[in-house]
């Protein structure tokens, strides 16, 4: 994870490179057939990660966690219009990478850098009780 783009979660962090990680694999790709199995990967990741960062938004408090999901929700949305998109005709191989780098290079730009990153004071602050919980659960 690049520095700027880091929040300080190592779960989340993990999940944002391997979300640009399918999407450099889309890039790289050859063939429509090898662009959709990439980005069948890209949507699967995005939906772990969205559940995962709304439930760490939950447990910290987030103000803003309602507009977040709402965000999250919609680039979900947009990631399956563009996956259907070869499946609905036409269907070239760099249409469809197009159509995933405009999403994806919008959702970082936007969403990792501008929202996401707005995350990291709640993580920094949330680490501490983590682990106070972890231990009293061990008693
Ligand atoms: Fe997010
Ligand atoms: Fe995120």
């Amino acid at each position: 994870m690049a520095a700027t783009y880091s929040i300080g979660q190592p779960a989340l962090d993990d999940d944002h490179d391997r979300m640009i990680a399918a999407w450099r694999e889309l890039e790289a790709s050859r063939t429509l057939d090898a662009a959709k199995t990439a980005a069948a990967v890209l949507m699967s990741e995005a939906a772990e990660h969205f559940a995962r960062e709304e439930q760490f938004m939950l447990q910290c408090g987030y103000p803003d966690r309602v507009r977040h999901t709402a965000m999250h929700a919609e680039m979900a949305s947009g990631l399956r219009r563009v996956l259907l998109s070869p499946l609905m005709g036409g269907g070239k191989h760099e249409d469809f990478v197009g159509a995933v780098r405009n999403l994806m290079d919008r959702w970082v730009r936007v969403h990792i850098l501008g929202e996401d990153t707005k995350l990291a004071p709640y993580a920094r602050n949330f680490a501490a009780p983590v682990r106070r919980a972890a231990g009293a659960a061990r008693r």
